[in-house]
């Protein structure tokens, strides 16, 4: 059978014969186990044994994480967390039906997601009743809930990654889109790099310090050592969209030569951080 390798793998593989450090993989490298001087490290898919075992569960779960973040005043999108048990009951439905109604009533469209989701899948934008109550029930044949929020028209989201407290890379990512009668049209409404969307590095400084400072404060309400911070821009209001414990650079490192290389450096930063020996 012929070896997968991701971009990722490859460039932890450089990393590691640059550093001196062993690097044995496992499971279809998917998992990794790292030695360099008695220290050992392990990296699970994008996540890099860096944050607690409860930071890395409430990143994964998008209605806690904008929870915490509210409780700390951060600013947040809203996520509402609807358990969807196979036992739920008709007038639990109702009752999220109704929080749905309120949502479509004030801004004509609601999001409604696998509150586990990654990738943007399993993201649906809702236009109805009808399609609110189908998609809550399509969501609970695989997962056990869902997160519902309100609609943001986003005029930009932003990915920052951030190691120890420091913003490493700050990206804009760009909406699929073709060019029609000379104008601009999106194909996509999701900001995903793995939904056709670009990586672009922001070069606005004023941009740059104030997600910088959101991603910051981000992570002090979930203190995650190493996860990227995807921000959302309405007008010039931002908000914590979702905060995510594996850093997946995947997308982004394979557009050219100097997205790779920013990629690589932030990757180098988190496997020596997780190899450094305790103070
Ligand atoms: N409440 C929302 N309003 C508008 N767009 C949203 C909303 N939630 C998600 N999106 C869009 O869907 C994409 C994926 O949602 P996200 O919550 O980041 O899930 P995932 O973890 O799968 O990336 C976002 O990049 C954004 O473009
Ligand atoms: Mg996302």
């Amino acid at each position: 059978m012929e070896e997968r390798t991701s971009g990722f793998v490859q460039i932890l593989r450089e990393i590691c014969r640059e550093e001196e450090i062993r690097l044995q993989s496992f499971s279809d490298n998917w998992a990794h186990r790292l030695e360099k001087d008695g220290q050992t490290g392990f990296i699970v898919g994008y996540s890099f044994g860096l944050n607690s075992a409860s930071v890395q569960e409430i990143c994964r779960d998008k209605a806690l994480t904008s929870m915490f973040l509210a409780e700390k005043s951060v600013p947040a999108a809203e996520h509402r967390f609807l358990p969807l048990p196979l036992s739920l009951t008709d007038e639990e439905m109702n009752a999220y039906l109704e929080l749905c109604r309120t949502l479509l009533k004030k801004d004509g469209k609601l999001v409604l997601k696998d509150n586990y989701g990654t990738g943007g899948n399993r993201v649906y934008k809702i236009e109805s009743l009808r399609e609110a109550e189908e998609t809550l029930r399509k969501i609970q044949g695989f997962s056990y809930a869902a997160a519902l929020s309100p609609y943001y028209p986003i005029d930009a989201e932003y990915r920052v990654v951030m190691l120890d407290k420091k913003a490493e890379l700050v990206i804009r990512k760009e909406r699929a889109y073709r060019i029609e009668n000379g104008k601009k049209v999106f194909t996509e409404w999701r900001h995903n790099l793995g939904q056709g969307a670009t990586g672009v590095m922001e070069t606005d400084e004023r941009r740059i310090s104030e997600l910088s400072a959101l991603a910051h404060s981000a992570l002090q309400a979930v203190p995650a050592r190493f996860a990227s911070v995807d921000i959302i821009r309405v007008g010039e209001e931002l908000r914590v969209l979702e905060i995510n414990g594996g850093v997946m650079l995947e997308h982004f490192a394979s557009q050219n030569a100097l997205c790779r290389a920013e990629a690589k450096r932030v990757y180098r930063g988190a496997v020596l951080k997780m190899l450094a020996k305790a103070e």
